[in-house]
Protein backbone atom coordinates (compact mmCIF):
# COMPACT_ATOMS: atom_id res chain seq x y z
CA UNK A 1 0.00 0.00 0.00
CA UNK A 2 1.67 3.46 -0.97
CA UNK A 3 -1.39 5.47 0.21
CA UNK A 4 -4.16 5.21 2.80
CA UNK A 5 -7.41 5.87 1.65
CA UNK A 6 -10.10 7.30 4.47
CA UNK A 7 -13.36 8.08 5.12
CA UNK A 8 -14.84 10.65 7.65
CA UNK A 9 -17.33 9.78 9.88
CA UNK A 10 -19.01 12.49 11.05
CA UNK A 11 -18.74 16.21 9.37
CA UNK A 12 -18.93 18.51 12.43
CA UNK A 13 -16.40 21.03 13.69
CA UNK A 14 -13.49 18.67 14.34
CA UNK A 15 -14.18 16.39 11.26
CA UNK A 16 -13.35 19.70 9.34
CA UNK A 17 -9.56 19.81 10.90
CA UNK A 18 -9.00 16.29 10.20
CA UNK A 19 -9.89 16.76 6.68
CA UNK A 20 -7.82 20.19 6.25
CA UNK A 21 -4.93 19.79 8.18
CA UNK A 22 -4.53 16.01 9.48
CA UNK A 23 -4.63 13.73 6.93
CA UNK A 24 -3.20 16.28 4.35
CA UNK A 25 -0.18 16.59 6.39
CA UNK A 26 -0.32 12.55 6.44
CA UNK A 27 -0.47 12.59 2.45
CA UNK A 28 -3.73 10.22 3.10
CA UNK A 29 -6.95 11.12 0.84
CA UNK A 30 -10.10 11.21 1.93
CA UNK A 31 -12.24 9.85 -0.20
CA UNK A 32 -15.56 9.52 1.84
CA UNK A 33 -17.46 11.13 4.75
CA UNK A 34 -20.52 9.99 6.58
CA UNK A 35 -23.11 11.83 8.46
CA UNK A 36 -26.56 11.93 9.18
CA UNK A 37 -27.25 15.38 8.89
CA UNK A 38 -27.35 16.22 4.65
CA UNK A 39 -26.14 19.93 5.08
CA UNK A 40 -22.98 19.15 6.71
CA UNK A 41 -21.92 16.01 4.98
CA UNK A 42 -22.54 17.99 2.01
CA UNK A 43 -20.48 21.29 3.58
CA UNK A 44 -17.91 19.06 4.64
CA UNK A 45 -17.76 17.22 1.11
CA UNK A 46 -18.06 19.97 -1.41
CA UNK A 47 -15.41 22.51 0.77
CA UNK A 48 -12.65 19.26 0.81
CA UNK A 49 -13.95 17.72 -2.74
CA UNK A 50 -14.64 14.40 -1.02
CA UNK A 51 -17.01 12.75 -3.78
CA UNK A 52 -18.81 9.75 -1.79
CA UNK A 53 -20.83 10.65 0.97
CA UNK A 54 -22.95 8.47 3.12
CA UNK A 55 -25.75 9.40 5.56
CA UNK A 56 -25.25 6.02 7.42
CA UNK A 57 -21.67 5.03 8.29
CA UNK A 58 -22.41 1.37 7.59
CA UNK A 59 -22.52 1.95 4.05
CA UNK A 60 -19.28 3.66 4.30
CA UNK A 61 -17.62 1.20 6.06
CA UNK A 62 -18.51 -1.60 3.72
CA UNK A 63 -16.46 0.18 0.41
CA UNK A 64 -13.66 -2.09 0.14
CA UNK A 65 -11.91 0.69 -1.80
CA UNK A 66 -11.32 2.43 1.94
CA UNK A 67 -8.37 1.95 4.40
CA UNK A 68 -9.41 3.64 7.55
CA UNK A 69 -11.83 5.88 9.07
CA UNK A 70 -11.47 8.79 11.23
CA UNK A 71 -14.53 8.68 14.01
CA UNK A 72 -15.48 12.39 14.42
CA UNK A 73 -18.68 11.70 16.19
CA UNK A 74 -20.14 12.52 19.76
CA UNK A 75 -18.84 10.04 22.42
CA UNK A 76 -22.24 8.09 22.85
CA UNK A 77 -21.33 6.90 19.07
CA UNK A 78 -17.58 6.43 19.07
CA UNK A 79 -17.74 2.45 20.16
CA UNK A 80 -20.51 1.91 17.85
CA UNK A 81 -18.99 3.63 14.90
CA UNK A 82 -15.75 1.93 15.95
CA UNK A 83 -17.06 -1.53 16.06
CA UNK A 84 -18.33 -1.15 12.90
CA UNK A 85 -15.54 0.17 11.31
CA UNK A 86 -13.31 -2.13 12.89
CA UNK A 87 -15.75 -5.25 11.97
CA UNK A 88 -15.34 -4.20 8.15
CA UNK A 89 -11.85 -4.32 8.26
CA UNK A 90 -11.18 -0.64 8.59
CA UNK A 91 -8.45 1.34 11.03
CA UNK A 92 -9.67 3.40 13.27
CA UNK A 93 -8.52 6.94 14.39
CA UNK A 94 -10.92 7.59 17.26
CA UNK A 95 -11.89 11.25 18.67
CA UNK A 96 -11.95 11.93 22.48
CA UNK A 97 -13.03 10.68 24.82
CA UNK A 98 -12.57 7.39 23.29
CA UNK A 99 -16.24 6.11 24.95
CA UNK A 100 -18.91 6.61 27.38
CA UNK A 101 -18.34 3.27 29.59
CA UNK A 102 -15.61 1.25 30.15
CA UNK A 103 -17.25 -1.37 28.33
CA UNK A 104 -17.42 -0.29 25.45
CA UNK A 105 -13.84 1.14 25.42
CA UNK A 106 -12.78 -3.16 26.21
CA UNK A 107 -15.07 -4.54 23.34
CA UNK A 108 -13.36 -1.45 20.55
CA UNK A 109 -9.67 -2.84 21.92
CA UNK A 110 -11.14 -6.23 21.82
CA UNK A 111 -12.51 -6.31 18.54
CA UNK A 112 -9.06 -4.24 17.17
CA UNK A 113 -7.41 -7.11 18.52
CA UNK A 114 -9.58 -9.81 16.83
CA UNK A 115 -9.49 -8.05 13.42
CA UNK A 116 -5.92 -7.33 13.42
CA UNK A 117 -6.84 -3.31 12.99
CA UNK A 118 -5.41 -0.59 14.03
CA UNK A 119 -7.47 1.64 16.90
CA UNK A 120 -6.00 5.30 17.96
CA UNK A 121 -7.33 7.78 20.12
CA UNK A 122 -7.15 11.12 19.33
CA UNK A 123 -5.70 12.43 22.59
CA UNK A 124 -3.86 15.36 20.97
CA UNK A 125 -1.97 16.62 24.22
CA UNK A 126 0.41 13.59 23.40
CA UNK A 127 2.69 15.15 20.42
CA UNK A 128 3.16 18.64 22.05
CA UNK A 129 7.09 18.82 21.51
CA UNK A 130 7.01 20.24 25.14
CA UNK A 131 4.85 16.52 26.37
CA UNK A 132 7.86 14.93 24.09
CA UNK A 133 10.41 16.52 25.86
CA UNK A 134 9.00 16.44 29.30
CA UNK A 135 8.42 12.13 28.81
CA UNK A 136 12.93 11.79 27.52
CA UNK A 137 13.40 13.87 30.45
CA UNK A 138 11.48 11.61 33.00
CA UNK A 139 12.92 8.60 31.24
CA UNK A 140 16.50 9.83 31.55
CA UNK A 141 15.99 9.09 35.52
CA UNK A 142 17.01 12.99 36.41
CA UNK A 143 13.58 13.59 38.38
CA UNK A 144 14.30 10.10 40.49
CA UNK A 145 10.92 8.32 41.28
CA UNK A 146 7.96 10.44 40.70
CA UNK A 147 5.98 9.99 43.67
CA UNK A 148 3.21 12.67 42.94
CA UNK A 149 2.13 14.36 39.82
CA UNK A 150 -1.01 17.38 39.18
CA UNK A 151 -2.70 18.67 36.25
CA UNK A 152 -4.99 21.06 36.63
CA UNK A 153 -6.61 23.76 33.31
CA UNK A 154 -9.38 25.81 34.00
CA UNK A 155 -11.55 27.82 31.16
CA UNK A 156 -12.92 30.82 33.05
CA UNK A 157 -16.26 31.07 31.14
CA UNK A 158 -15.64 27.92 28.57
CA UNK A 159 -19.05 25.79 29.12
CA UNK A 160 -19.66 24.28 25.50
CA UNK A 161 -22.65 26.16 23.52
CA UNK A 162 -23.13 28.02 26.98
CA UNK A 163 -20.09 30.31 26.93
CA UNK A 164 -18.20 28.81 23.59
CA UNK A 165 -21.11 29.23 21.25
CA UNK A 166 -19.57 27.49 18.47
CA UNK A 167 -19.50 23.78 19.91
CA UNK A 168 -22.49 21.56 19.56
CA UNK A 169 -25.10 21.00 22.21
CA UNK A 170 -24.74 17.14 23.01
CA UNK A 171 -21.58 18.65 24.79
CA UNK A 172 -24.25 19.14 27.26
CA UNK A 173 -25.80 15.84 27.67
CA UNK A 174 -24.24 13.20 30.11
CA UNK A 175 -26.24 10.92 27.83
CA UNK A 176 -24.11 11.58 24.66
CA UNK A 177 -21.66 13.04 26.27
CA UNK A 178 -20.84 10.71 29.03
CA UNK A 179 -19.66 14.01 31.14
CA UNK A 180 -18.82 17.36 31.44
CA UNK A 181 -15.63 18.66 31.77
CA UNK A 182 -13.69 15.63 33.01
CA UNK A 183 -14.67 13.80 30.21
CA UNK A 184 -13.92 16.77 27.55
CA UNK A 185 -10.62 18.32 29.06
CA UNK A 186 -10.13 15.95 31.70
CA UNK A 187 -9.33 12.91 29.39
CA UNK A 188 -6.71 15.39 27.46
CA UNK A 189 -5.25 16.08 31.12
CA UNK A 190 -5.18 12.31 32.12
CA UNK A 191 -4.18 11.47 28.69
CA UNK A 192 -1.22 13.32 28.81
CA UNK A 193 -0.50 12.62 33.04
CA UNK A 194 -0.45 8.83 32.66
CA UNK A 195 2.03 8.88 29.34
CA UNK A 196 4.28 10.88 31.06
CA UNK A 197 4.23 8.36 34.33
CA UNK A 198 4.70 5.31 32.48
CA UNK A 199 1.10 4.25 32.80
CA UNK A 200 1.33 2.97 36.21
CA UNK A 201 -0.75 -0.53 37.50
CA UNK A 202 -4.45 1.62 38.64
CA UNK A 203 -5.37 1.11 42.53
CA UNK A 204 -8.23 3.84 43.22
CA UNK A 205 -9.91 6.83 42.41
CA UNK A 206 -12.08 8.83 44.30
CA UNK A 207 -13.34 12.74 42.66
CA UNK A 208 -16.03 15.14 43.27
CA UNK A 209 -17.42 16.99 40.45
CA UNK A 210 -19.34 20.34 40.80
CA UNK A 211 -22.31 22.33 38.58
CA UNK A 212 -22.32 25.73 40.74
CA UNK A 213 -21.69 28.77 38.46
CA UNK A 214 -25.16 30.50 37.43
CA UNK A 215 -26.69 26.67 37.77
CA UNK A 216 -30.33 27.38 37.25
CA UNK A 217 -29.70 29.77 34.54
CA UNK A 218 -27.45 27.50 32.50
CA UNK A 219 -29.60 24.09 33.25
CA UNK A 220 -32.59 26.06 31.39
CA UNK A 221 -30.23 26.31 28.65
CA UNK A 222 -29.59 22.66 28.75
CA UNK A 223 -26.57 22.66 30.59
CA UNK A 224 -26.51 19.16 32.60
CA UNK A 225 -22.95 17.95 32.96
CA UNK A 226 -20.10 19.00 35.61
CA UNK A 227 -18.20 21.75 35.40
CA UNK A 228 -15.09 21.07 37.66
CA UNK A 229 -13.93 18.15 38.61
CA UNK A 230 -11.10 17.41 41.19
CA UNK A 231 -9.82 13.67 41.72
CA UNK A 232 -7.32 12.06 42.87
CA UNK A 233 -5.40 8.54 41.75
CA UNK A 234 -3.81 6.02 43.59
CA UNK A 235 -1.57 3.76 41.83
CA UNK A 236 -0.43 -0.04 42.69
CA UNK A 237 3.24 1.35 42.74
CA UNK A 238 2.54 3.80 45.82
CA UNK A 239 2.89 7.19 43.57
CA UNK A 240 -0.39 9.58 43.62
CA UNK A 241 -2.23 11.97 40.83
CA UNK A 242 -4.22 15.00 41.10
CA UNK A 243 -6.78 16.43 38.47
CA UNK A 244 -8.35 19.54 38.59
CA UNK A 245 -10.34 20.95 35.77
CA UNK A 246 -12.98 23.45 34.87
CA UNK A 247 -15.15 24.52 32.15
CA UNK A 248 -16.12 27.56 34.22
CA UNK A 249 -14.76 28.75 37.36
CA UNK A 250 -14.32 32.11 39.52
CA UNK A 251 -10.23 31.86 39.44
CA UNK A 252 -7.48 32.90 37.08
CA UNK A 253 -7.28 29.87 34.65
CA UNK A 254 -3.53 31.55 33.78
CA UNK A 255 -2.81 30.35 37.75
CA UNK A 256 -4.25 26.70 37.31
CA UNK A 257 -0.77 25.56 37.69
CA UNK A 258 -0.65 23.04 34.27
CA UNK A 259 1.12 19.76 34.67
CA UNK A 260 3.99 18.94 37.24
CA UNK A 261 5.70 16.16 38.45
CA UNK A 262 7.12 15.85 41.83
CA UNK A 263 10.51 13.43 42.03
CA UNK A 264 12.68 12.82 44.60
CA UNK A 265 15.60 14.40 42.68
CA UNK A 266 13.91 17.07 40.86
CA UNK A 267 10.53 18.49 40.16
CA UNK A 268 9.19 19.58 36.39
CA UNK A 269 6.72 21.89 35.56
CA UNK A 270 5.99 20.62 32.15
CA UNK A 271 3.65 23.91 31.71
CA UNK A 272 6.58 26.30 31.88
CA UNK A 273 8.96 23.31 31.60
CA UNK A 274 11.55 24.47 33.98
CA UNK A 275 12.95 21.67 36.47
CA UNK A 276 13.64 22.52 39.88
CA UNK A 277 16.30 20.36 41.83
CA UNK A 278 18.78 21.54 45.00
CA UNK A 279 22.12 22.98 44.43
CA UNK A 280 25.61 21.90 46.17
CA UNK A 281 23.90 23.71 48.83
CA UNK A 282 20.40 22.59 48.99
CA UNK A 283 19.40 26.00 47.77
CA UNK A 284 16.70 25.78 45.09
CA UNK A 285 17.36 25.82 41.29
CA UNK A 286 15.60 26.36 38.68
CA UNK A 287 16.67 25.59 35.09
CA UNK A 288 14.66 26.30 31.85
CA UNK A 289 14.57 23.29 29.77
CA UNK A 290 14.36 24.15 25.70
CA UNK A 291 11.37 23.08 23.80
CA UNK A 292 11.82 22.73 19.95
CA UNK A 293 9.21 25.86 18.26
CA UNK A 294 5.82 24.00 17.29
CA UNK A 295 3.31 25.46 15.08
CA UNK A 296 -0.20 25.73 16.69
CA UNK A 297 -2.14 23.11 15.90
CA UNK A 298 0.95 20.83 14.83
CA UNK A 299 0.06 17.92 17.17
CA UNK A 300 -3.26 17.75 15.77
CA UNK A 301 -1.87 16.90 12.17
CA UNK A 302 0.98 14.51 14.30
CA UNK A 303 -1.38 12.41 15.23
CA UNK A 304 -2.75 11.74 11.84
CA UNK A 305 0.62 11.48 10.83
CA UNK A 306 1.45 8.62 13.26
CA UNK A 307 -2.05 6.81 12.45
CA UNK A 308 -1.07 6.70 8.66
CA UNK A 309 2.67 6.11 9.49
CA UNK A 310 1.41 2.79 11.02
CA UNK A 311 -0.85 1.51 8.70
CA UNK A 312 1.35 2.31 5.54
CA UNK A 313 4.54 0.54 7.72
CA UNK A 314 2.12 -2.13 8.77
CA UNK A 315 3.94 -1.46 12.45
CA UNK A 316 2.15 -0.78 16.24
CA UNK A 317 1.20 2.96 16.96
CA UNK A 318 4.02 4.57 19.09
CA UNK A 319 1.59 6.56 20.79
CA UNK A 320 -2.46 6.89 21.85
CA UNK A 321 -3.30 3.31 21.22
CA UNK A 322 -6.75 1.72 22.24
CA UNK A 323 -5.12 0.02 25.41
CA UNK A 324 -4.03 3.66 26.37
CA UNK A 325 -7.45 4.90 25.67
CA UNK A 326 -8.91 1.78 27.88
CA UNK A 327 -6.72 2.80 30.79
CA UNK A 328 -8.01 6.68 30.82
CA UNK A 329 -11.25 5.49 30.17
CA UNK A 330 -11.39 3.60 33.31
CA UNK A 331 -9.96 6.55 34.99
CA UNK A 332 -12.82 8.85 33.97
CA UNK A 333 -15.44 6.46 34.56
CA UNK A 334 -14.15 5.54 37.74
CA UNK A 335 -13.58 8.94 38.66
CA UNK A 336 -17.10 9.79 37.68
CA UNK A 337 -18.56 6.62 39.52
CA UNK A 338 -16.53 8.11 42.90
CA UNK A 339 -18.10 11.42 42.20
CA UNK A 340 -21.78 9.94 42.09
CA UNK A 341 -21.17 7.59 45.14
CA UNK A 342 -19.02 9.60 47.22
CA UNK A 343 -16.52 7.33 47.92
CA UNK A 344 -13.26 6.22 46.63
CA UNK A 345 -13.55 3.26 44.00
CA UNK A 346 -11.31 0.72 42.60
CA UNK A 347 -10.34 0.68 39.20
N1 LIG B 1 -9.27 16.26 19.44
C1 LIG B 1 -9.74 17.49 19.56
O1 LIG B 1 -9.01 18.47 19.59
C2 LIG B 1 -11.23 17.70 19.62
C3 LIG B 1 -11.75 18.99 19.62
C4 LIG B 1 -13.13 19.11 19.62
C5 LIG B 1 -13.92 17.98 19.68
N2 LIG B 1 -13.36 16.75 19.73
C6 LIG B 1 -14.17 15.53 19.79
O2 LIG B 1 -14.61 15.23 18.47
C7 LIG B 1 -15.90 14.62 18.51
C8 LIG B 1 -16.85 15.43 17.64
O3 LIG B 1 -16.92 16.75 18.15
P1 LIG B 1 -17.41 17.96 17.23
O4 LIG B 1 -17.16 19.21 18.00
O5 LIG B 1 -16.88 17.82 15.86
O6 LIG B 1 -18.99 17.68 17.22
P2 LIG B 1 -20.06 18.19 16.13
O7 LIG B 1 -21.38 18.17 16.80
O8 LIG B 1 -19.59 19.46 15.50
O9 LIG B 1 -20.00 17.06 15.01
C9 LIG B 1 -20.54 15.78 15.20
C10 LIG B 1 -21.21 15.34 13.90
O10 LIG B 1 -21.72 14.03 14.11
C11 LIG B 1 -22.93 13.92 13.37
N3 LIG B 1 -23.75 12.82 13.85
C12 LIG B 1 -24.49 12.74 14.97
N4 LIG B 1 -25.11 11.54 15.03
C13 LIG B 1 -24.74 10.84 13.91
C14 LIG B 1 -25.06 9.55 13.41
N5 LIG B 1 -25.86 8.71 14.06
N6 LIG B 1 -24.51 9.19 12.24
C15 LIG B 1 -23.69 10.01 11.55
N7 LIG B 1 -23.39 11.26 11.98
C16 LIG B 1 -23.90 11.66 13.15
C17 LIG B 1 -23.60 15.28 13.59
O11 LIG B 1 -24.59 15.52 12.60
C18 LIG B 1 -22.40 16.23 13.52
O12 LIG B 1 -22.22 16.74 12.21
C19 LIG B 1 -16.27 14.58 19.99
O13 LIG B 1 -15.95 13.33 20.53
C20 LIG B 1 -15.41 15.66 20.62
O14 LIG B 1 -15.13 15.42 21.98
C21 LIG B 1 -12.03 16.60 19.68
Amino acid sequence: MDKVRVGIIGAGKIARNHAKVGFPAAKAEVVAAADINEAALNALGDEFGIAQRYTDWKDLVARDDIDAVSVALPPFLHAPATLDALKAGKHVLCEKPMSCTVAEAEAMVQAAKEADRKLMVYYRRRLLNATQKAKAIIESGALGTVYFARTAGYRFRGRPNIDMKNLSPWFNDPAKAGGGVLFDLGGYALDQLCYLLGWPALKSVCAQTYREIDREATEKRGFNVDEFVVGMIRFRNGATAWLEGASAVNMDPRQAGGTKLFGDKAGLDAGSMTLYKPDAEGQMQAETIDVPPQEQGANHSAICVEFVNAILKDRPLTVCTGEEGLYVQRILCGMQESAEKGCEVEV
